[in-house]
């Protein structure tokens, strides 16, 4: 019998990028561990991933729940997936103070939660990768200004990927924040450039040819790098 492929656990994996993921990887051959909010509701994960699992990246019980079920699960791969972008605060009159806290818990606070609590899980992994899904958005060079929320709570995201690079690097992880392009899902719209499929594919090549020399990096589905 062949040997399983690796192991990977995408967050938010019910729908958008996400299932998408959990779709192209499961056909590729790896183990998909596919979270979501409301597993009761994820029939099309269902069907692709090996094992779907209850996360709300806000809630510090679902994620020590999910730490527990896990444990002694190696993980090669952990995609910190699941993220919200709400519109309204693109003046400084308009920003609202609970949507920038919604959105730095799910965005920002989320993935380091849920990085924190499967370490152990990404230590006994082969890969030990940390994908976390920022944005061009989150640029601070190359920002023209607007959401508060969203921008910061990618910017904020890019900082801990490279405080983690730094931090795991020496153990041999590679940690890398990825921009998907602008994606045709419930956040992006249907004017968004990029098919799911078109940018989950070129995703997925990016995520394959990384190795030590990328640890840390902020890239785009095409595997170019995106100024800080
Ligand atoms: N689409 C784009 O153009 C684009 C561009 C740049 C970056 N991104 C980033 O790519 C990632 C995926 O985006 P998408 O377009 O696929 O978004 P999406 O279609 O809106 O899907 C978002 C996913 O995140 C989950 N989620 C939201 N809040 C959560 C929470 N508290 N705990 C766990 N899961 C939660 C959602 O679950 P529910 O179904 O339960 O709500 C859903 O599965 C995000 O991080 C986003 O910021 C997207």
């Amino acid at each position: 019998m062949a040997d399983a492929g690796p192991t990977v656990l995408i967050t938010g994996a019910n729908r958008g990028i996400g299932l998408e993921y959990a779709k192209q990887l499961s056909a590729a051959g790896y183990t998909v561990i596919g979270t979501a909010r409301n597993p009761a509701g994820a029939d099309e994960l269902d069907v692709v991933a090996d094992r779907v699992e209850q996360l709300d990246v806000t809630d510090p019980d679902s994620v020590a729940a999910l730490a527990r079920k896990l444990e002694g699960v190696p993980i090669d791969i952990l995609i910190n997936n699941a993220g919200i972008f709400e519109r309204g605060d693109v003046t400084i009159d308009a920003v609202d103070y609970d949507m920038l806290e919604r959105t730095l818990q799910v965005n920002t606070l989320g993935p380091l939660r849920v990085t924190q609590a499967l370490l152990p899980n990404l230590r006994q992994g082969k890969l030990k990768t940390i994908v976390s899904m920022s944005s061009q958005l989150g640029s601070i060079e190359n920002s023209n200004g607007r959401w508060y929320a969203y921008r910061a709570s990618k910017s904020a995201l890019n900082q801990f990927n490279k405080i983690w690079s730094v931090e795991l690097g020496p153990e041999g992880f590679i940690c890398v924040v990825l921009h998907p392009g602008w994606v045709r899902t419930d956040m992006g719209g249907p004017n968004a450039t990029y098919t799911l499929e078109e940018s989950v594919a070129g995703l997925v090549e990016v995520i394959e040819g990384l190795g030590p020399r990328n640890n840390g990096r902020f890239y785009d589905f095409k595997g170019e790098p995106i100024p800080w």
